[in-house]
């Protein structure tokens, strides 16, 4: 019997090899993958303990492409009550990032709901050095790593008129302290994408048009505003087309979207909780409506879609009403059909 040839080697690999094909998951009804069925980036909240969980951190690790500090990367995480920076948490959450080639997203610099004593005990100049400090040690401590930031979150008033008061506000100056914090950043890493962030902008014309006319006002003093995000919090409550306004009307400055912090509420509506088979059918169609919108967005402003935490348990909501399913991974980290609904509006 004659010696196996090279090429008979092969031919019997390949012949193997298609005996053994692995249907796609697709073919076998199942979602593949969020992040092989987005054509962006998609991202999600998540705490350092999450990460450290070998199974939640593999769903985090094999569904999504980014990740962003659902509060470890906040002043009330980072700033103690002396002045001293702690980076525990986040710098694990920039590690997994980086030992599973997920992007990282840094959330939040500059917030009106965080006010540390530290910055409150500084006055004058020491403020305002404080504040180049803590923005400078932050953004410079993930240089080539944090892809980008949420430079100021949630400026606007809730009924747009106008600009939120708030300690950085009255210290640095109502529109100062956010163009102050965008210089710094950049400063910082000449790379991130440094964005401004805000919620209610599918709900709130008004708000939104202060929005874009902040983001405006930003870009003509120079700074470097390098995209909008819209942090997408719903309640299934929404009239069906807002999101689509919404997200029409927010790329028309040309700048990269970040629907930032997508959840949908089946409890917070005005009215009855839909907790039934109608509030989950409303829950779909803003989940698709919310991908659709996002996907037609020209590629280059398409800078990702982040759901606000993994599993319903993980939520933020879930400390408002325990009953409330507002994610797209059950509380055993299993996807729930509104994975599959995201990936159908996506074409996948
Ligand atoms: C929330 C977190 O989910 C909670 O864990 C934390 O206790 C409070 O902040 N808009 C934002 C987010 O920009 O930072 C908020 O996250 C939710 C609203």
């Amino acid at each position: 019997m004659r010696p196996p040839t090279r090429r008979g080697l092969v031919a019997s690999a390949l012949a193997l090899a298609a005996c053994q094909r692995v249907e796609p998951a697709s073919a076998l009804g199942l979602p593949v993958p969020l992040k092989s069925a987005a054509p962006f980036p998609v991202g999600v909240a998540v705490q350092a303990e999450q990460l450290a969980d070998p199974l939640l951190g593999g769903v985090v690790a094999s569904q999504f492409s980014q990740l962003t500090p659902e509060w470890q990367m906040k002043m009330e995480y980072i700033v103690e009550d002396n002045g001293a920076l702690r980076f525990t948490a986040p710098d694990a959450i920039a590690e997994f990032g980086s030992r599973h080639g997920l992007r990282l997203f840094g959330h939040t610099l500059v917030w009106h709901e965080q006010q540390p004593k530290a910055f409150v005990d500084l006055d004058g100049t020491r403020f305002r050095q404080g504040y180049a400090n803590y923005i400078g040690s932050v953004v410079g401590r993930y240089r080539g790593r944090a892809v980008g930031w949420d430079v100021v979150n949630e400026p606007v008033a809730e009924d747009g008129d106008g600009w939120r008061d708030c300690l950085w506000s009255e210290r640095l100056g109502a529109f100062e302290y956010m163009r102050l914090a965008f210089e710094l950043a950049r400063a910082a890493d000449p790379a991130a994408v440094l964005l401004l962030n805000d919620y209610n902008l599918e709900y709130l014309p008004a708000k939104r048009t202060t929005f874009l006319k902040l983001a405006e006002a930003l870009l003509k003093a120079g700074a470097p505003l390098g995209g909008l995000g819209t942090q997408t919090h719903l309640a299934v409550d929404l009239q069906p087309g807002a999101i689509t306004a919404a997200i029409r009307e927010l790329a028309s400055l040309g700048l990269p979207l970040h629907i930032s912090e997508m959840d949908v509420s089946l409890v917070r509506a005005k009215g009855p909780a839909e907790l039934g088979e109608e509030g989950r059918a409303r829950q779909r169609a803003l989940y698709a409506e919310a991908a659709h919108a996002f996907i037609t967005l020209p590629p280059a402003q398409r800078f990702a879609m982040t759901f606000w935490g993994l599993r319903d348990r993980d939520s933020w909501l879930d400390r408002i009403d325990a009953a409330d399913e507002p994610l797209l991974f059950d509380d055993s980290a299993r996807p729930k059909p509104l994975l599959a609904t995201v990936e159908a509006a996506l074409g996948t």
